[in-house]
């Protein structure tokens, strides 16, 4: 176990690395370290005793522990360890954090132990520059305004998607006064800017929604977000103060049982079935569930009532590689829009 979670998190330093945290790079290969020394960490990962690397993985056991750390920062509960951390303008060295943060998992071992007994759970706004241009090609083709119905929302900061401002490389879109704003490197020909969109009805599902009204969740999703990752922070905090002043509701419910009921095709409007990063987390069984209520709900799309399903998604055989597809109905033609980066650091445009 510990061989397995030391090389556990040596690889997801790799991974903060390549995805743009040294900081929180540097401080897992601190722990890693300290495993290798005997630490055991007050037993913390004792719930993972019998995990292998792939395991400790899939279940996001070093990023709980780095998450709850950063947890504790932002909860302003322990000021020695907070005045440590990285700031905006303010770079930090984990090597001079990790003999702080190992004293603060003494401090407050309970604490942390029950931070990281909750799934990882994280909401990344920026996914939204991956789906814009599949919701402004729905627009453009249908000519018609949009009921939109999101799966897998967490806390449903892409919901209103249609409320951030956009540039996308050369080209841009939304509301030049947005308080939400999202940059991501374009790459291709640019997605239809000029279609009209008008979105009449919005909807969201999550088995386990995060209540942006409730701070300890807020602080939460916060968490999950690399300490010297300042943009994304900062976005972050601008779409949940959108979301709270919208009041955004995400219900409570399976994307089967929710999906069947509520996102059939209506007469008068292009109704789009939306997720991102989200299939993975279901096991086989509800993606077929799920992939039947689709084609259902698509077969009885009409020219007058169409139906779109949109998904930003991980390639079934690299995870670390994802797409943005539309199928359209009538018809149920399936198309590859696109290939994006993960966080939407970028987004490689394919149609025309
Ligand atoms: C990685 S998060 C992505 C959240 C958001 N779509 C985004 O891109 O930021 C995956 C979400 O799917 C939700 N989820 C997983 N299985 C689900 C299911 N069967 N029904 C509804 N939500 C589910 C999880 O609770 C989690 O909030």
């Amino acid at each position: 176990m510990t061989a397995a979670l030391q090389k556990a998190f040596r690889l997801q330093a790799r991974g903060c690395e390549e995805y743009g945290s040294p900081f929180q790079a540097a401080l897992a290969l601190q722990v890693a370290g300290a495993l290798a020394g005997g630490d055991t960490l007050e037993g913390l990962f004792e719930p993972w005793a019998q995990a292998d690397v792939p395991a400790l993985f899939s279940d996001h056991a070093p990023l709980r522990y780095l998450a709850a750390l950063h947890e504790l920062v932002l909860s302003g509960d322990d000021p020695g360890l907070a005045a440590l951390y990285p700031q905006a303008g303010r770079p930090a060295d984990a090597v001079r954090v990790w003999p702080e943060a190992r004293r603060a998992t003494t401090r407050h071992c309970d604490r942390i132990a029950d931070f990281m007994r909750h799934e990882l759970q994280t909401n990344e706004v920026r996914r939204s520059a991956c789906l814009v241009g599949g919701f402004l090609t729905i627009a453009a083709e249908t000519g018609l305004p949009l009921r939109t119905f999101e799966a897998g929302a967490s806390a449903g900061l892409n919901l209103y998607w249609d409320r951030f401002r956009y540039d996308l490389g050369a080209h841009r879109w939304g509301d030049p006064g947005a308080q939400v704003r999202i940059e991501t490197d374009w790459r291709g020909p640019p997605p239809p800017v000029d279609a009209a969109v008008e979105v009449i009805s919005r909807a969201a599902c999550d088995r386990r929604p995060t209540q942006l009204t409730d701070a300890a969740q807020r602080r939460r999703l916060l968490s999950y977000v690399w300490p010297d990752q300042f943009e994304r922070i900062a976005r972050l905090e601008a779409a949940i103060a959108l979301a709270l002043a919208l009041e955004v509701e995400v219900e409570a419910a399976d994307a089967v049982a929710w999906t069947h009921a509520h996102a059939a095709p209506a007469d008068g409007a292009a109704t789009v079935f939306y997720h991102s990063v989200f299939w993975q987390y279901m096991p086989a069984q509800s993606q077929a569930a799920l992939a039947k209520v689709i084609a259902d709900h698509g077969a009885r799309a009409t020219a007058q009532a169409p139906f779109a399903w949109l998904r930003m998604e991980a390639h079934d055989e690299d995870r670390s590689l994802m797409d943005v597809r539309l199928t359209s109905w009538p018809g149920g033609q399936e198309r590859v829009l696109a290939d994006v980066h993960p966080h939407a650091a970028w987004v490689e445009w394919r149609a025309p």
